[in-house]
């Protein structure tokens, strides 16, 4: 991102938040319409939750450019999320929950930590592999690249 002090980026991550979460809440409200038989509204809020996903691509195509992006840049930005959810807000969060003696936040959020690290060692595994493949790839480019040059110093030689 090239303005990362731009309030038109600070923007751009608000409304992505806003747009993420208004996909969430619609999916959930439509399983509580659902549950208690009214089909409509929950058919009314899965149609919009689908457009608010499309809302949050648009703003994600602006702050991560595709033409930036990699699958390793993903699964390291996805490591790094996860991992700052497990080490610092999780616990954060958990600590303020136990000094309100909110007991349920608290075993949600022991849960939420559980998941995201889970969640960091799985990518990291995704990543791992990657790593040994794109090593592959280059040893491969390189007999080619090799094997050019050769075929090249034969017809300049
Ligand atoms: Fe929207
Ligand atoms: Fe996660």
């Amino acid at each position: 991102m090239k303005y990362p002090e731009s309030v038109t980026v600070k923007n751009i991550e608000a409304a992505f938040a806003g747009e993420s979460m208004a996909y969430i809440k619609y999916m959930y409200f439509a399983k509580m319409c659902r549950a208690v038989g009214d089909e409509a509204s929950a058919i009314a809020f899965e149609s919009t939750a689908t457009q608010e996903v499309q809302h949050a691509f648009g703003h994600l195509d602006l702050l991560y450019p595709k033409a930036e992006m990699t699958p390793v840049r993903c699964l390291e930005m996805a490591i790094e999320g996860e991992t700052y959810e497990y080490t610092e807000m999780y616990p954060n969060f958990r600590h303020a929950a136990v000094e309100e003696g909110n007991h349920a936040a608290v075993a949600e959020m022991d849960e939420q930590i559980e998941e995201s690290k889970e969640h960091a060692a799985y990518f990291q595994s995704i990543l791992d592999k990657a790593a040994k493949r794109f090593a592959a790839l280059a040893r491969v480019e390189e007999k080619h690249a090799n094997h050019y040059r050769a075929a090249l110093a034969q017809i300049t030689a």
